[in-house]
C-alpha cells in the first residue's frame, strides 16, 4: 500500500504515517506467536477494551493458533472528575465469568496507564486463574502509572495517533494504518481535515 502524503494546502502536512499496514501485520504475526507458545495448555478469554481495540483484536485472535474466547468492554472517564483522574466507570461490563480463567487483556494504547491500572484492579477482583495484558502501542514516556504489560507491539514518542482503531473525535479509526497527527490544533478546529487526501483521492 501507498505511503500517505497527507497534504491539503501549502502548510507542512498535518499528519504523517507512522506505522505501515505491514508494519502492523508482521508485528502481530510476532506477538500472535509469543501468545499461542505462552497459553499452549489453557483456552484464555482475550478481554478488548472498546472501541479502540476492536480492529487489534480482530488480527491478533486471527493470528493465534490457539483455542481461545472472546469477551468485550467498555470504560469511559467521568468527564467532571479530570481526564487524567483514573476514575473511570463500567459503560459495558464482560458477558464471562473469568473466575479460574486465564484472562488477557487487549488494549489498542497505553498511555497515562491509569485505564490499564484501573481494569487490571477491577478484572483482579474476579480472581481469575491469571491475568495478562497485550498493548499495540506503548507510549511509555507519559506513563503516570507504573502498571505491568506483559506484551507490547510499539513503543511510540509523544505523539497523538490515529488509524486502525484509534480515532481523533470518533473519526479515522478505519484506516489500515498509523498515522501520528502533526498539527493536532488545527485537527480540532477542522476535524475533517484529513478526510478527503485520505479516503476521497484515487
Ligand atoms: P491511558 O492514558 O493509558 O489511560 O489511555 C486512555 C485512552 O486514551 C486510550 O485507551 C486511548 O483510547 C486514548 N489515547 C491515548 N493516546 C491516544 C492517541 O494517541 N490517539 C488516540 N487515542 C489515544
Amino acid at each position: 500500500m501507498k505511503e500517505r502524503r497527507v497534504v491539503s494546502d501549502e502548510r507542512p502536512p498535518p499528519a504523517e504515517t507512522l506505522i505501515s499496514e505491514k508494519e502492523l501485520g508482521a508485528r502481530i504475526q510476532e506477538l500472535a506467536a509469543e501468545i499461542s507458545a505462552h497459553y499452549s495448555d489453557s483456552v484464555p478469554i482475550l478481554v478488548s477494551v472498546l472501541k479502540g481495540s476492536a480492529l487489534f483484536l480482530a488480527d491478533l485472535a486471527r493470528a493465534i493458533e490457539r483455542s481461545i474466547e472472546i469477551d468485550f468492554m467498555s470504560i469511559s472517564s467521568y468527564q467532571s472528575a479530570g481526564a487524567q483522574s483514573g476514575v473511570v466507570k463500567i459503560v459495558k461490563d464482560l458477558e464471562s465469568d473469568i473466575s479460574g480463567r486465564d484472562v488477557l487483556i487487549v488494549e489498542d494504547i497505553v498511555d497515562t496507564g491509569l485505564t490499564l491500572n484501573y481494569l487490571r484492579r477491577t478484572l483482579e477482583e474476579r480472581e481469575p486463574a491469571s491475568l495478562r495484558a497485550v498493548t499495540l502501542l506503548d507510549k511509555a514516556a507519559r506513563r503516570i502509572v507504573p502498571v505491568p504489560l506483559e506484551w507490547s507491539g510499539f513503543e511510540i514518542p509523544d505523539v497523538f495517533v490515529v488509524g486502525y482503531g484509534l480515532d481523533f473525535q470518533g473519526r479515522y479509526r478505519n484506516l489500515p494504518e498509523l498515522l501520528a497527527i502533526k498539527d493536532l490544533a488545527r485537527l480540532a478546529n477542522e476535524p475533517l481535515l484529513l478526510v478527503p487526501s485520505l479516503f476521497e483521492e484515487g
